[in-house]
């Protein structure tokens, strides 16, 4: 589903990957973990093509991204969904309309793209919500509204930066419940950035452990959290009590 070969990318002195390879295959589950700026975020962003990397390729379902066409990309980028840190809703628009504003951009009548919004809202429990404007939203709430719009392309491939960071620990729970419901209900691919390791190692099929930019150790959790051979992996272990 996903092929990452030879990533690196550096931002002035700053070498924020350095040739990073990495494949998630169909219905795979990978968390990421590691230290703050080892570079997951980067990947993620290279991944959905919103930083180009200064050598590597990455590879959605057999596209690589550098030689799709300009016809392929629309759908490329729409078989991919990205939920970030802090939902980034569109403040003049309402919950609906936010949700609805990729497949409108990718051609689908107005009317249409509404429907299909009001009913990813619903799954993720924000079907009430479809007139609202963001900042007539919890934090919580908001993280739905962008869980639901990265789920309305019917993504092949989801991409989580941080989705839990800076809820309250009550919305983190509801909305790692909400998470583990969208693993379980289908053969969609995941790339999760979670400092959230307990999580982590319940849902994921495999760690992948990050430092300085680079790929450290990866592995089922309960394998590379048994016996980590990394400083990172062992950090983790540590948090875990494991
Ligand atoms: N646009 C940018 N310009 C300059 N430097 C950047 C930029 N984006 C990231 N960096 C640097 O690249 C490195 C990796 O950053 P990145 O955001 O990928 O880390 P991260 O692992 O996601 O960290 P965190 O856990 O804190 O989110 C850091 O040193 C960061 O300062
Ligand atoms: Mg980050």
């Amino acid at each position: 589903m996903l092929r990452v070969r030879g990533l690196s990318k550096r931002f002035g002195p700053v070498r924020a990957l350095t040739g990073v390879d990495l494949e998630v295959q169909p219905g795979e589950v990978v968390a990421l973990l590691g230290p703050s700026g080892c570079g997951k975020s980067t990947l993620l962003r290279c991944v959905d093509g919103l930083e180009a990397p200064d050598e590597g390729e990455v590879e959605i379902a057999g596209v690589v991204l550098r030689e799709a066409r300009s016809d392929e990309l629309p759908l490329l980028r729409r078989r991919v969904g990205f939920v970030f840190q802090g939902s980034h809703l569109l403040r003049r628009l309402t919950a609906e309309q936010n949700v609805a504003i990729g497949l409108v951009a990718a051609g689908q009548p107005t009317h249409q793209a509404l429907a299909v919004a009001r009913a990813a809202l619903e799954r993720v429990g924000m079907g009430w919500a479809a007139g609202r404007r963001p900042e007539e939203l919890s934090g919580g709430e908001r993280q739905r509204v962008a869980i639901a719009r990265a789920l309305v392309g019917e993504p092949l491939l989801m991409l989580w930066d941080e989705p839990t960071a800076s809820l309250d620990p009550v919305v983190v729970h509801e909305i790692l419940k909400l998470m583990e419901g969208l693993v379980a209900e289908s053969d969609r691919a995941m790339l999760l950035v979670t400092h959230q390791v307990g999580f982590a190692r319940q849902v994921a099929h495999r760690l992948v452990f990050m430092e300085a930019g680079r790929v450290v150790e990866s592995g089922p959790p309960e394998e590379v959290l048994a016996a980590p051979r990394s400083q990172v992996a062992r950090r983790y272990q540590m948090l875990l009590g494991a």
